[in-house]
């Protein structure tokens, strides 16, 4: 083999390991259509069915609101604004983390590794039969 067809095979391998990896470490954010009313954001619980939590996009905010199912008919809402310097939180299966500087929260926003020292701001959730409310 070539040295150049080597350097090709070989780096051709690294990228794909490369993607593998990232991929692996890559959960989907799934977003959720929601309607505004006053201050309140409704998503239907049916969009829910197959998650453990989604995103909701609201216009008042940069970043999104993590919604995440606690038990039947329970739900936690947060938004993911880091408030150590305001980067956008990343969900990370049962925990949400920063990237910019590495402040780890619990699932309900709750700070448990610094810099940031409070807990993310949290909604208050209500539901009814067909829908969530999150109030802003
Ligand atoms: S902005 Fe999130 S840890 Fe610094």
């Amino acid at each position: 083999m070539e040295r150049n067809e080597f350097l090709k095979k070989c780096g051709a391998l690294c990228l794909s390991g490369i993607g593998l990896s990232a991929l692996q470490g890559c959960k989907a954010a799934y977003y959720i259509p929601n309607t505004l009313t006053g201050n309140k954001l409704a998503v239907n619980k049916s969009d829910f069915l197959e998650h453990t939590w989604v995103l909701v996009k609201s216009e008042r905010f940069a970043e999104p609101i993590y919604l995440r199912k606690l038990q039947e008919d329970q739900y936690s809402a947060v938004l993911l604004h880091c408030t150590h310097k305001g980067c956008e939180v990343n969900p990370a299966d049962d925990y949400l983390v920063c990237p910019c500087h590495g402040s780890e929260y619990t699932a309900i926003g709750k700070v448990v590794h610094g810099p940031a020292e409070r807990d993310l701001h949290k909604f208050a959730v209500s539901t009814d039969q067909e829908k969530i409310y999150i109030q802003l």
